[in-house]
């Protein structure tokens, strides 16, 4: 079993600024003996851009700090594109991390496998630290296609990484999560999310020239309730957190969780 256990909130279009940095510093707080007492334990929050900068002072904290990151990031390296933020400039703001392909920026803005590789590209040029997310909509998984449509989308991003020759220096974690099981409430089983990761870890295996094995998160309804059995069942890296990631009284029992998984 791997030692190193990531605990991310994905913030999406939430929290202003003073809501932001107090839901922070208290999730840094209260998580600091824990992230001590556990080196492996990586948590971090993806505020939006404009909070980013309330977010600076947790970088301060060491020697495992809560890390920042970005929910999104330019297909571009910079000019003329109104609107979008680079790679370089989310490292100039201290976040060395970023989302690239959640579904809600492939469902509601477009964004396709090609425009994901290519961020995914930049992000490796810039030396940003990505977590690329996959994950099949109900249909697929109910059709049965859910595995290669996963493996397809990964596929595509990995083919870009292989390309760009640094594969192995890139930082990559990818995150599984079903598209049904975002913001609904219903949770992939513990088997049928340690199922996927499975096979994304064998596929991630049998693609060295890409970087091979990486750390496989899972998203989608993650909570207090269900973190330990998703952790038990396996396979699973840690958690990308939505919904229980806004407060620090539903975030921290996760952690809380993922301490408890590295100490078994
Ligand atoms: P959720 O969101 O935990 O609210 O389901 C997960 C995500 O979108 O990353």
């Amino acid at each position: 079993m791997s030692n190193t256990l990531h605990i991310f909130g994905n913030w999406k279009q939430n929290l202003k600024r003073a809501p932001a940095r107090e839901c922070a510093q208290a999730i840094a707080r209260q998580s600091q003996d824990l992230r001590k007492a556990h080196p492996g334990l990586r948590v971090g929050l993806a505020p939006t851009f404009v909070a980013l900068p309330e977010l600076s002072s947790l970088g301060d904290e060491s020697p495992n700090p809560v890390q920042r990151l970005a929910q999104n990031v330019a297909a571009q390296e910079t000019g003329a594109f109104t609107g979008e933020i680079g790679a370089q400039m989310l490292l100039d703001c201290g976040c060395a991390w970023t989302l690239i392909g959640h579904s809600e920026r492939r469902q509601h803005f477009h964004e396709s496998d090609e425009i994901l590789a290519r961020k995914l590209s930049t992000c490796a040029e810039a030396g940003l630290g990505v977590v690329f997310c996959v994950g099949e909509a109900l249909e697929q998984r109910q059709a049965g296609t859910h595995e290669d449509f996963v493996i397809a989308q990964l596929a595509s991003a990995l083919d870009a990484l292989e390309k760009r020759g640094n594969a192995a220096q890139t930082q990559l974690i990818i995150a599984y999560e079903p598209i049904w099981a975002i913001g609904t409430g219903q949770t992939a089983t513990p088997e049928q999310a340690s199922l996927m990761h499975r096979k994304i870890r064998e596929y991630l295996k049998s693609r060295p020239e890409a970087g091979g094995d990486r750390s496989i998160l899972y998203g989608g309804s993650v909570k207090a309730s269900n973190a330990a059995e998703l952790l038990a069942a396996g396979e699973i890296d840690g958690f990308l957190v939505g919904g229980a990631s806004l407060k620090p009284e539903t975030f921290l029992p996760i952690i809380q969780a993922g301490a408890e998984h590295l100490s078994q």
